[in-house]
């Protein structure tokens, strides 16, 4: 430190697009504003600290090699990019590895993509998204964990861990980066980039505490948002950014802005140009800029001037070099910059097998009138209709920068192989993903009337979901709706295979399917993975980690909305809290999902119902397998405060636990509950559970199961 200049300093603080590299380039807007020569030139003067969206060891290692023996102070540089659910080989979206409900599986999942990622020259990766998302409307749900809370908490935590590994220094540990720093899934009707207006209390008890289990985790690095929060910038906010990050939370980690985020201050109003902006983001305490260069650029002056504390420049010049130090680039910098390792990890069997474990865990079966599915792999003619049958540019979704697609398996190759008579399957696309195909309704009536089952493989194009990708309406493209109607409409069962990247609002024949399955974006294993489950290789396991509901234009919609003084009662239509066209009842609840068995719950059994202030309590509910097939099941505990200071939500997911079961076989379940999952911000801001009466289930789903009740007791009270 003491030997840096001010540029040297300034330059540790800015993040640049890695253009020496391979790059992904559509990812952000106007990211060429350099050439590979001028990125280098920046980096022998010492310039740069952070590089990224490049790939790719060998050449990461000549920049490397030019930061370390041709910068004056050969400090090494930071590689970081966009890994969000895979490197190479590529796992589900975040959303749909959500609705697994199986923590430890994003882990490991995220364990494999930082062993490929590290591989390929990068030690630093922009994930997990944490962002809670209750409006899916907005297209960057598909990148968290959907709209509760504690599902956002633990796969956030299970990811920095599984990037991060052990040992930061290890060859393989990835640096997590929870984003986007905060409430930018609050945004106004669900349009990416618009402000969110939100009261204090939901934003403490709804969008900050997945940040805080990240770095309860061990997370490093913060991203902040884009969105302005009640009108102050979050890239430039100063309460979140330090009096509650640094202060409340005493995180000592450094922050990074999201791409341009303190240029665009400007464009908010908040900042007159240039120099004002960088002054307000780095007050309020954003340690990296992001590409725009304006910390390179203003710094030095403001600091000569005084504006800007030359002890807090200094501060978070050091929380990078501590960074660089805690991954041990400074022993040694060429770590994760090896080719050999590279070629060596180019393809894991273990990673594409995992693939297709988190596909197929990630599946939720939505609807199975009939027993329709299982399908049989012999003695059935099944059409495969629809316009991602035979796709392979929709199988990964949004954010997979670096995917080998070569070895994507798409749908119809997976189903192939698991049937024992391939003859046995036709194959008809029926309409494009956006337009109808001429003749392709006739054809795919003519194909499903011909088949003793349908599988009618639809979905949203992977653009309508992800970063920018808002939609006025969450339904399936028109011609992909003329297209189900008609095949269902045949009057052979139909079994709906959907690809999405949010909760979609289902109409007509899709709707009336005999099946349906929610398949999200599954990655290189999507073929595979959704053979072993419609051929009941893999009995379903997944549950939703959002609501379906009834219509669009019910967005906002989740499950644990604060309580209305009007409910809705059934048959009674006017003056209460309902719409005029649809219940208020999801379509397919939040926690729902189906399985090749049924489970039968037993009432919940409490250790006490009288919760003490300091005390614990058990809840424990017996869960029979009542089918002929194992099969594991997801037991979710909601708990709802009767009463309190506050309206509170309906009910609220405060544990789960996946189990499997085997045919007849009885397991009890129990979970310990206190007071400290009780809590909320109350009207004084105070954050504290309430003595008083409560509701608890133990149930398969968030409508499901009968309440039990409690009380919690008062501090002192026996
Ligand atoms: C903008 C996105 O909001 C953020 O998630 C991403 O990490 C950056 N671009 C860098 O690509």
């Amino acid at each position: 430190m003491a030997r840096m200049t001010m540029e040297e300093k300034v330059g540790q603080l800015g993040c640049f697009a890695d253009m020496h590299r391979p790059f992904a380039a559509d990812v952000n807007p106007e990211v060429a504003a350099q050439s590979a020569s001028e990125v280098l030139a920046e980096v022998r003067a010492g310039r740069v600290g952070t590089l990224f969206n490049g790939v790719g060891a060998a050449l990461g290692r000549e920049a490397q090699r030019i930061a370390v023996e041709e910068s004056r102070l050969g400090i090494p540089l930071l590689f970081a990019a966009d890994v969000i659910h895979g490197m190479r080989t590529v796992f589900p979206i975040p959303l749909g590895e959500g609705a697994s409900f199986e923590p430890e599986l994003a882990r490991r999942t995220a364990r494999a993509a930082a062993i490929e990622a590290t591989a390929a020259g990068l030690h630093w990766t922009f994930a997990p998204a944490v962002d809670i998302a209750r409006d899916q409307r907005w297209g960057r749900g598909a990148e968290g964990s959907g709209e509760d809370v504690l599902l956002g908490c633990v796969f956030g935590a299970a990811r920095v861990r599984g990037f991060q590994g052990d040992d930061l220094r290890a060859e393989d540990a990835l640096l997590a980066t929870p984003k986007h720093f905060a409430a930018y899934g609050g945004a106004a009707a669900g349009l990416d980039y618009s402000q969110v207006d939100i009261s204090a209390q939901t934003l403490r008890d709804v969008h900050l505490p997945p940040f805080r289990a990240c770095i309860e985790a061990g997370a490093l690095t913060l991203m902040s948002a884009f969105n302005d929060i009640n009108g102050i910038p979050a890239s430039a906010n100063r309460w979140l950014l330090t009096d509650l990050l640094r202060t409340e939370w005493g995180f000592d980690g450094l922050v990074i802005g999201d791409y341009t985020a303190d240029m665009e201050l400007i464009a908010h109003g908040y900042a007159e140009d240039e120099r004002d902006a960088t002054r307000l983001a780095f007050t309020a305490g954003l340690d990296i800029s992001m590409q725009s260069g304006f910390y390179r650029d203003h710094l030095p002056a403001l600091v000569a001037a005084g504006v800007v504390d030359r002890a807090q420049l200094d501060a978070s010049v050091r929380r990078v070099l501590e960074l660089k130090d805690r991954l041990g680039l400074f022993d040694n910098p060429y770590r994760s910059l090896d080719p050999q390792r590279e070629a060596d990890t180019s393809h894991r069997e273990a990673h594409e097998a995992l693939a297709r474990d988190a596909a197929r865990r990630s599946i939720v079966l939505l609807k199975n009138d009939g027993d329709v599915l299982p399908l049989r792999r012999a003695g059935q003619r099944i059409a495969l209709i629809g316009p991602m049958a035979e796709d392979r540019d929709n199988l990964e979704g949004c954010w997979v920068l670096f995917g080998e697609r070569e070895r994507y398996v798409d749908l119809v190759t997976g189903l192939r192989a698991a049937l024992e008579d391939a003859d046995a399957l036709t194959v008809c696309a029926g309409s494009g993903l956006e337009e109808a195909l001429p003749g392709g309704i006739d054809a795919a009536v003519a194909a499903a009337r011909a088949a003793d089952v349908v599988v009618l493989a639809l979905g949203e194009p992977q653009r309508y979901s992800g970063e920018a990708q808002s939609r006025v309406s969450i339904t399936l493209p028109p011609a992909q709706q003329a297209l189900a109607d008609a095949v269902v409409a045949s009057g052979t069962p139909v079994v709906v295979l959907l690809r999405h990247g949010r909760a979609l609002a289902l109409e007509g024949g899709v709707r009336d399917a005999a099946a349906i399955a929610a398949c999200w974006f599954l990655g290189s294993q999507t073929g595979p993975a959704t053979a072993d489950v419609l051929f009941g290789g893999y009995n379903p396991s997944a549950r939703l980690p959002l609501s379906f509901p009834q219509h669009s234009g019910q967005q906002p919609y989740f499950y644990a909305h604060p309580r209305s003084g009007r409910p809705e009662l059934p048959g009674v239509t006017e003056f209460k809290n309902r719409w005029r066209e649809c219940t208020n009842a999801a379509l397919y609840p939040f926690g729902h999902g189906l399985s090749y068995t049924t489970f039968d719950y037993g009432a919940p059994r409490l250790s006490t119902s009288r919760l003490t202030w300091d005390g614990t309590l058990t809840a424990t509910v017996a869960v029979t397998n009542t089918g002929s097939v194992a099969g594991e099941e997801v037991v979710q505990l909601y708990v709802h405060d009767r009463v309190a200071s506050r309206v509170r939500p309906v009910r609220e997911l405060k544990d789960f636990r996946k189990v499997a079961i085997g045919p007849g076989e009885t397991v009890e379940v129990g979970f310990e509950l206190d007071r400290r999952q009780l809590a909320f911000t109350g009207p004084e801001m105070q954050s504290e559970a309430e003595p008083g009466a409560f509701d608890l289930w133990l149930a398969p789903s968030s409508v499901a199961g009968e309440a039990v009740q409690f009380e919690l007791l008062g501090p002192g009270v026996e």
